[in-house]
């Protein structure tokens, strides 16, 4: 292998420019060539291509988004769109792709590599952290950092005016965030896809805390269980409560990674080009109890990633 190319995908996540300079500068370590690809599969179609050397990853390890930039293509969903994206890399002899993303962004490099033979080694890369067969992808930490934050101003205010608070948190089909955030910011309540909640049984709890003399209430609602503004107006009209809704939007996915997602993120990109000079194709790095490991995409687009219920029921006891 003399060439290899990365590209950003999907959303960003803050954590994937260490992902880009591990892939860039391992691979230079090695001796091979790398082309960076702008905005995601809309640039490979495009050809907006570049050579990468140290100095292009200089200075972005402590930088949010990703200097690749990112797009979400709706031309790569079509066999023309993905047959000119092959086109290119094969222009620029580039041999193998590392894909910084999510599980769209690697669903897109499997059909590449169906109809073009394309290879490609996925890293996983979104604040929603929904990728199966990894404990963690590259962004959560920060953004979970970001939402107990945000939380934590939000208490403040919510305490002096006596007022019940619904956060509405980032996972677009996930509660990843919602519950590790919930937790780590003490939030009475946590609305998450994966668990059915009964609003009664959250206003009950609103009374239980308000009845022991709590001042206020927070409740993070994930966005894929539901609007946080339709939860705030149930619990206002039931409860007739001084109810504020916070929706934390893309504020969540900004800002400096934490050390965590710095070094997850290297270790992930340099593991990327070690598995494509060891010839392997088709894989994910994943990282499982704290040890990194390569999985078959197949089988990992093949599986669900499950959140843990006992952590949803700790938050639930610690939140009485
Ligand atoms: O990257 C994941 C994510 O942040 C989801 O949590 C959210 O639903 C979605 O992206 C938002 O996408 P966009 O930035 O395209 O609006």
């Amino acid at each position: 292998m003399k060439r290899i190319g990365v590209l950003t995908s999907g959303g960003d996540a803050p954590g994937m420019n260490c992902a880009i300079r591990a892939v860039v500068r391992k691979a230079i370590f090695f001796g091979l060539d790398v082309t960076g690809i702008q905005r995601g599969y809309s640039g490979l179609i495009n050809g907006e291509l570049r050579e990468m050397n140290l100095s292009s990853v200089a200075d972005i390890i402590h930088r949010g988004g990703t200097i690749l930039r990112t797009a979400r293509s709706e031309t790569f969903r079509t066999p023309e769109g993905r047959a000119k994206a092959a086109e290119h890399l094969r222009e620029m002899g580039v041999e193998g792709l590392v894909i910084i993303g999510g599980d769209g962004s690697f669903r897109g490099a499997r059909l590449l590599s169906n109809e073009h033979g394309i290879k490609f080694i996925g890293v996983p890369g979104t604040i929603d952290n929904d990728i199966p067969c990894t404990d963690y992808c590259i962004g959560f930490d920060t953004a979970v950092n970001n939402v107990v934050d945000a939380i934590n101003k939000i208490r403040d205010t919510a305490t002096s005016h006596e007022r019940t608070y619904v956060v509405e948190v980032m996972g677009r089909n996930s509660g990843f965030i919602a519950l590790e955030a919930g937790l780590a910011g003490g939030a009475e309540s946590i609305l998450i896809p994966e668990m059915k909640t009964n609003l009664d049984d959250v206003i009950e709890k609103l009374y239980r805390g308000l009845q022991r003399g709590k001042l206020h209430s927070i409740i993070v609602v994930a966005e894929g269980a539901g609007s946080g503004i339709d939860v705030g107006n149930v619990i206002k009209e039931k409860t007739g409560l001084d109810t504020r809704v916070t929706i934390l939007g893309h504020i969540q996915r900004g800002g400096t990674p934490t050390s965590f997602d710095r070094v997850i993120a290297s270790r992930m990109g340099a593991m990327a080009v070690d598995l494509l000079i060891e010839g392997k194709d088709r894989k994910m790095v994943g990282v499982v109890s704290g040890e990194l490991k390569d999985f078959d995409i197949d089988y990992a687009l093949s599986r669900e990633k499950t959140i843990d219920k006992s952590v949803y029921e700790l938050a639930g006891i610690l939140a009485i």
